[in-house]
């Protein structure tokens, strides 16, 4: 077949790290470190864990008897803060810079340990002097800038957990992760900047607490400062509360348990609402800091920058913890790639001196249109290491990438996982060969395979679903509220392994190739949506009767929305109302979940009981043959 022919084919085209790169990584031998972590795995992770500070040891490194509730660092007392600034500020790091920020606009913001820390603290007891404690969950939906990265660490210091909820979602998708989470505390910001426009955050989580009404209390950060609503008793200034002088006491970091909800952090799935992915204190903690240190390779002169968003978890352990945990100096910006100018991202990393870029494939796509004189034009020398997440990277891309940006010095590392995973699960070393589209082997302590419906591994080179046979520290604990959802839908299908919803194919030498989502998530621009939530957001519209959703390939983005709307009786079809449809997703959702395209249908292929067969309507879109239409119901 044509399609294996180029998978062989990519299969031989291979890349060694210069030798350089090879000669100051921290693992010089991934084979022996491998087999060392799978055959003592509780051993190795201890040893970890004991790289970081902990206020009280733990009595167990895993507590496995209630599968698959596992249990990591049993008893042991920790904050993933005290690790990620207390710790630095009481050696020379103190004066270290942990983050450079810039702004759309151009602004420029820095922070050393001392004064992320001394942030830190300020809103920490703001938070308090609220009633804020262990056990609430706080809510932040804030753009891109130094006060989302200060809240989040603000709530782990005082043992609260944060559910950030990504700046481009919109009014029903904050509605419905406040009502979930039973939010008290909202963190939101007049504004963000994004293309030159404000992103008016205030106004959309005013509508979203209008809807659910669990908000007491509103911290706005003043970013655009234009004009918007303030309402009196509920809605309160960031900066005037970080001026008031309870801000400026002592403040301490509240010991809390290995096995304490750190974050929330929701995510599509296969059905309904998004889910609540629960993360702690011990075993996220150590296991961020530990992928990043051996795949990154992060030293104190490097300067890193995760180009993600804080609001998904790429940018949870790898812009905010991860860096943090091991006193790097992290870089984060604002806005868009492409603005003003193509050369956005090429200017900073010249100007900045960064040393190591991670992104995703489809911001490596859309920057690549542009062509080579844009990058051409800038000294991107001090790049080291390049890195790629969100969704398989396309051999065209990667070849771009490493030629273009990395001057063929920088070998990419390609990280598989996940929102639940907590860090990364299959990844390069920087001592390893690399094939562009594979996120080459397993780390440490992953046992990972690729099985077929039986949970039977299949021969090497062919598809078949992605499992983790082994729990390991950063794994999410549970679905917030719903423990049933979260056995059934990870754990339900092969019993004791670990289900990604991933299809795969491991080839010849070990290497893992990830083909796509095997359920109904869409990945669009690498951002996780489910065609359940896009599905209900149309139906939310007076004039919809049913909907749905599916992915189909785009150049640039990955995967595009494309959906099916049957009106109720008596709406007529117009371009004007598919365009009215496509505006109302953006409003509830948010503008990535945009569909491509609306189109008016008679009916919907289904089951007999009433399911609807989106693989039946991404074949048809696609022109390939429908499979096995036994079931269908049209
Ligand atoms: C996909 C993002 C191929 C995959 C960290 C996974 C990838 C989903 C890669 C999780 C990669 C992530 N190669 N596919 N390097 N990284 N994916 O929860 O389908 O937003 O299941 O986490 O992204 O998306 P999530």
């Amino acid at each position: 077949m044509a399609t294996h022919d180029v998978e062989s084919k990519l299969e031989g085209e291979v890349y060694y790290p210069a030798a350089h790169i090879r000669e100051q990584a921290t693992i010089q031998d991934y084979d022996s470190l491998y087999q060392r972590s799978i055959q003592s795995p509780q051993e190795f992770w201890a040893e970890r864990a004991e790289e970081l500070e902990w206020f009280g040891k733990w009595e167990k490194v895993l507590d496995d008897s209630n599968p698959p509730f596992y249990k990591w660092f049993v008893g042991g007392q920790v904050n993933i803060v005290h690790n990620a600034l207390d710790r630095h500020v009481k050696t020379w790091r103190k004066n270290k810079l942990a983050l450079i920020w810039e702004g759309e606009p151009g602004d420029s913001r820095t922070f050393s340990y001392h004064a992320l820390n001394r942030e830190v603290c300020k809103f920490a007891n703001v938070l308090r002097s609220m009633g804020v404690k262990k056990g609430d969950i706080v809510t932040i939906y804030l753009p891109r800038i130094p006060e989302q990265v200060i809240a989040m660490l603000a709530c782990a210091k005082i043992g609260a957990a944060h559910s950030v909820v990504y700046g481009g979602f919109s009014v029903e998708a904050l509605a419905e992760r406040i009502e979930d989470a039973q939010s008290r505390v909202l963190i939101t910001a007049d504004g963000g900047w994004l293309r030159g426009k404000i992103v008016p955050l205030k106004e959309t989580a005013d509508e979203a607490m209008a809807r659910q009404p669990t908000i007491e209390t509103c911290i706005v950060v003043k970013r655009t400062g234009q004009e918007i609503y303030m309402e009196a008793g509920r809605d309160y200034w960031f900066h005037d509360l970080m001026a008031l002088p309870i801000a400026n006491q002592p403040c301490c970091t509240e010991p809390v348990d290995a096995e304490d909800p750190l974050f929330i952090l929701y995510t599509s799935g296969t059905t309904g609402r998004p889910k609540g992915v629960v993360h702690t204190h011990g075993g996220y903690m150590v296991y961020v800091y530990t992928t990043l240190k051996y795949v990154f390779d992060l030293r104190d002169e490097d300067r890193w920058w995760c180009a993600a968003d804080p609001g998904w978890i790429t940018g949870h352990s790898y812009i905010v913890y991860g860096p943090l945990l091991l006193g790097a100096t992290s870089f984060m910006y604002e806005g868009a790639p492409n603005y003003p100018y193509p050369n956005r991202w090429w200017r900073m990393i010249e100007a900045y001196g960064i040393t190591v870029l991670y992104t995703a494939p489809t911001a490596i796509r859309g920057l690549m249109r542009y062509g080579d004189a844009w990058p051409n034009r800038h000294d991107l020398s001090s790049l080291r290491l390049l890195g790629s997440v969100g969704e398989p990277i396309n051999p065209e891309a990667w070849r771009w990438y490493y030629t273009v940006i990395g001057k063929e010095r920088c070998p990419i590392m390609d990280t598989w996982w996940q929102t639940e995973t907590g860090g990364f699960l299959i990844s390069p070393l920087p001592i390893t060969p690399l094939k562009p589209g594979s996120a080459t082997k397993p780390l440490f302590g992953i046992e990972a395979d690729v099985v077929d419906e039986q949970g039977k591994p299949v021969p090497a080179g062919e598809e078949g679903y992605l499992v983790i046979k082994k729990p390991w520290p950063g794994m999410m604990r549970t679905i917030l509220k719903d423990p049933e959802r979260y056995k059934e839908q990870y754990w339900g299908k092969f019993g004791n392994m670990y289900q990604t919803g991933d299809s795969a194919r491991k080839d010849k030498d070990g290497y893992f190739w990830i083909i796509g989502r095997m359920d109904d998530v869409i990945k669009v621009s690498g951002y996780r949506l489910g065609t359940a939530e896009v599905e209900s957001a149309l139906v939310s519209h007076p004039a919809v009767a049913e909907a749905a959703a599916i992915g189909l390939p785009h150049e640039i983005k990955g995967n595009a929305i494309y959906t099916y709307v049957i009106l109720k009786a008596g709406v007529e079809k117009s371009e004007k109302l598919a365009e009215e449809l496509r505006n109302h997703v953006a409003h509830e959702i948010g503008p990535i979940a945009r569909p491509e395209q609306v189109t008016f249908v008679d009916s919907l292929p289904k089951t007999r009981s009433g399911k609807i067969m989106r693989r039946v309507l991404k074949a048809r879109a696609l022109g390939l043959p429908e499979g096995d239409v036994t079931t269908l119901e049209e």
